[in-house]
């Protein structure tokens, strides 16, 4: 499209401007008047001729659709950027020496890296009410085990004063349980079920098909409960596998991840008559495992890196995720907790929430992107 505008533009100014340089050279009006038809008429046939000419219009075509190609391609390259953050841990300024190497005495940082390619995508950390704006009248579910329960904390904690999160914090912590809550400043409803094993997961999807309703965000991801309980990676690529089928029957079928189809969040509410079916899926990786700072012998004898390994590999052969042909897009907290270290962790296995937070607004960014939209 841009080449064919730019030649328009081209020949717009040599039939006003060629006309009036000759009437500089003292051309009187009715020559003027003449070159400035001829002129007019020649580049209207020359456009005209243009697509019985193989060789041009190929070239605009190839120009037009070359500039296609670059933008999609910026948008998967995106994605695939996402996780490119770095980590800042420091000793904090009130540093409490009966706690040894406590996360507490440490300060943590994050950023997105600072090259280029990284740059050029303009992600950002969202602010309280960009964040509102995004998720204006959706619906979010996330489903999952205690990982879950603190990302469900740190994105609160991107839409709640302090006061707000103080209550939160109380409910939320109940062990063990469901929590719903709808923030009505943005009419954000929210809601985090407690998903430890991937059957309770397929069991929440089915519910969401025999309903008919679907959330607008679902975020979900186990595996920590099945290592330390079951520790059969294989039998957890079986439970896996039948949570996808399950998910993508769930999907219209003409869907293909990530293209125009997917509605973003604030639109999906300003025009409810276009609101996609299908949710904005994400998946929670585990964390990365400290193993001898697990808080049981049992779980430093079943969770080893060995088996945290062999999990891993059972979401990737899946097929679950995107980059594997799947409906979910990653929120790696395996990369981010390894990247964040020991300093953000007591137990080796619950990090800091600043981790979590770090996946939240990876996950906000995602829409962005899947969305279109800049803020
Ligand atoms: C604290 O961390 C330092 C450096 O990582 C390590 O050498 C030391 O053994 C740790 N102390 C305890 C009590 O874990
Ligand atoms: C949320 O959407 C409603 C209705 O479209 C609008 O009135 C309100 O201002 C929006 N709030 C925010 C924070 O964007
Ligand atoms: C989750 O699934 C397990 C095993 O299938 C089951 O025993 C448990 O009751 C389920 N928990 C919830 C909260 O649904
Ligand atoms: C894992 O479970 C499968 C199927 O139940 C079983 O055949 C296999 O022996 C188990 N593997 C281990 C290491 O227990």
């Amino acid at each position: 499209m841009l080449g064919a505008v730019q030649l328009g533009l081209l020949a717009a100014c040599v039939v006003l401007f060629v006309p009036m340089g000759m009437a500089g050279w003292h051309l009187s009006r009715n020559k003027v008047l003449f070159f400035s038809g001829a002129l007019f008429i020649t580049l209207a046939v020359g456009v005209h001729l243009t697509p019985y000419f193989p060789s041009v219009s190929d070239f605009v075509t190839s120009v037009s659709s070359s500039s296609v190609d670059v933008v999609v391609d910026d948008r998967d390259s995106c994605v695939s950027l996402l996780h490119e953050i770095v980590w800042e841990v420091r000793p904090g300024r009130v540093f409490d020496f009966g706690q040894n190497n406590n996360s507490v005495n440490y300060d943590k940082f994050w950023s997105w890296k600072e090259s280029g390619s990284v740059e050029s995508c303009e992600f950002q950390r969202l602010k309280r009410h960009d964040v509102s704006v995004l998720l204006n009248g959706s619906w979010v579910v996330v489903a999952g085990d205690s990982q879950a329960r603190i990302f469900v904390l740190s994105l609160l904690g991107l839409v709640l004063d302090s006061e707000g999160m103080e209550s939160v914090r109380g409910s939320l912590f109940k062990r063990h349980s469901d929590y719903h809550t709808v923030v009505d400043e943005i009419g954000m409803k929210l809601d985090f079920i407690w998903a430890p094993y991937i059957t309770n997961l397929t069991n929440l999807v089915a519910g969401f098909k025999r309903n008919r309703v679907y959330p607008d965000i679902l975020v979900m991801g186990s595996g920590l409960w099945h290592m330390l309980h079951f520790t059969n990676a294989s039998e957890y690529g079986v439970d896996l596998g039948v949570l996808r089928s399950s998910v993508m029957s769930l999907l219209p079928v003409s869907s293909e991840f990530g293209n125009d189809e997917a509605v973003s969040v604030a639109n999906s509410v300003s025009s409810p008559s276009v609101r996609s079916p299908a949710p904005h899926l994400f998946w929670l990786g585990m964390p990365s495992l400290v193993n001898s700072m697990l808080n049981t012998p049992e779980k430093r004898e079943k969770m080893t890196d060995k088996v945290w390994g062999e999990y891993e590999r059972e979401v990737q052969g899946s097929g679950m995720l995107r980059q594997f042909g799947g409906p979910f897009q990653l929120l790696d907290i395996g990369s981010l907790s390894w990247n964040c270290g020991i300093r953000c962790t007591d137990d080796g296995m619950h990090y800091d929430g600043v981790v979590y937070e770090a996946g939240v607004h990876v996950m906000l960014n995602a829409l962005l992107i899947e969305s279109h939209q800049k803020l």
